[in-house]
């Protein structure tokens, strides 16, 4: 039986990583993966090895890591194994939508991935207010990156919402405990059929 594909969308320091956690704990187990990849365009982006590039060449190369990556998610789910990506196309759409602003066109955005990306059975956004994240990011200790910048997570964080309709998400408030968001993620997967409590 082909496995289930999962993805966690949100802001930085929404708390994907711990859910995945979770999430795979109650299925039993499942293939962790995130985006951008470690892969070579994955690796570059991250490592902010492009410099400043234009918006429409960043989205691009998040697709191509992504187009790349799903080829390697498909094979997983063939092998009847559950993929929960950390990150997948709404986040080309969300965060690139929010660095080009005003002449943001989401038609292309979500339309040139079309071909190169395949449908989760369930994407959870995870919706914080950035001011809380940030918080939580700095205590972390992790530097913050030019993507994480306030008043840029909050374009990132409506720009999220508003995918949230079109594309069918299950919207979590990600500001209450890590216990309670992950209640609240595996109840609307029971709901769905994807988990069943003992
Ligand atoms: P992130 O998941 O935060 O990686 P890490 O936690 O290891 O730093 O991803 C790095 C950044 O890349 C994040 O701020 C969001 C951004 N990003 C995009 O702008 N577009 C995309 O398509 C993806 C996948 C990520």
């Amino acid at each position: 039986m082909r496995g289930k594909f999962i993805v966690l969308e949100g802001i930085d320091g929404s708390g994907k990583t711990t859910l995945a956690h979770t999430i795979s704990d109650a299925v039993g187990g499942a293939e962790l993966t995130f985006e951008p990849t470690s892969g070579p365009i994955g690796s570059a982006l991250r490592s902010g090895a492009y410099g400043d590039i234009p918006p429409a060449a960043e989205a691009l190369l998040f697709a191509a890591d992504r187009a790349v990556h799903t080829r390697q998610i498909e094979e997983i789910l063939d092998s009847g194994r559950w993929v929960i990506c950390d990150r997948y196309l709404g986040s080309t759409v969300a965060y690139q939508s929010a660095s080009f602003g005003e002449s943001a066109d989401w038609d292309w955005l979500l339309g040139m991935q079309k071909k190169s990306v395949i449908t989760p059975d369930l994407t959870i956004l995870l919706d914080i207010d950035p001011e809380v994240s940030m918080a939580r990011v700095s205590r972390r200790g992790e530097e913050l990156s030019r993507f994480e910048k306030l008043d840029f997570l909050r374009k990132v964080r409506s720009a999220y919402l508003r995918l949230a309709d079109i594309l069918d998400y299950q919207v979590v408030d990600a500001a209450g405990d890590e216990k309670q968001v992950a209640e609240t993620v595996l109840e609307i997967m029971r709901k769905k059929g994807l988990y069943a409590p003992q």
